[in-house]
């Protein structure tokens, strides 16, 4: 893609940021669309208005690649849909309305993932997160990343339930946000979460 359409898609996307720069700045945005750059496959989990999707739909301009969103409330990601055909971006995103854990099961077995974006209101439950890490690590290709934006809401007590011999977590602050950074640094299943998550077995 032409440098003049990359630059083109930035403004808008610069000035979609600032309709949330006064309640929640833009830092976790902005490292959110350095990480998705270089990316082939990333799924991202909470759509809602589509600020992280359309910040990773643009970031995937660069060298191509695609985007799986997945949110169960149609009516909430209306604006996103629309925003996403308005921007001609609709040639690297598929979009599924389901729940999260439920979806992983249509995964196709041997499409391995670079990237997830978690974004779940704070009515996902801390019990359902050991059954989704189950789910879909296992697509997560080694080195790849999983970003989950304000982990604070969700894991009160700290991000210390993933830790394993094959992950590295890294607690990323950005000002009021409190997101988690998780790498995949080797051939682990979804098992080794058993040990440090209440309830998965
Ligand atoms: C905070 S919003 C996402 C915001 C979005 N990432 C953005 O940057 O604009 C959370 C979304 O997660 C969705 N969600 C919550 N639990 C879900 C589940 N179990 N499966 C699918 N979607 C879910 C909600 O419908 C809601 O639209």
């Amino acid at each position: 893609m032409g440098n003049e359409k990359i630059k083109n898609l930035e403004n808008k996307l610069k000035t979609l940021w600032k309709h949330r720069e006064k309640r929640f700045g833009v830092g976790d945005l902005k490292f959110l669309y350095e990480k998705a750059q270089n990316k082939k496959v990333i799924v991202e989990m909470g759509v809602s208005q589509g600020f992280s999707t359309l910040t990773i739909l643009v970031a995937l301009e660069h060298a191509g690649g695609h985007l799986w969103s997945i949110d169960y409330n149609r009516k909430a990601c209306k604006e996103a849909v629309k925003t996403v055909k308005e921007w001609g971006l609709e040639k690297n995103w598929t979009f599924i309305v389901e729940d999260v854990i439920a979806y992983s099961r249509s995964w196709k077995k041997d499409k391995m993932i670079d990237f997830i974006y978690i974004d779940l209101s704070a009515n996902f439950k801390r019990e359902w997160w050991g059954d989704l890490f189950k789910a879909w690590v296992p697509y997560l290709k080694q080195n790849g990343e999983i970003l989950i934006h304000a982990a604070k809401a969700h894991f009160k007590k700290g991000v210390g339930f993933v830790k394993g011999p094959n992950f590295e977590i890294r607690n990323i602050r950005f000002d009021r946000w409190d997101n988690c950074l998780i790498t995949k640094t080797g051939p682990s299943s979804a098992k080794e979460f058993s040990d440090v998550i209440p309830g998965v077995s």
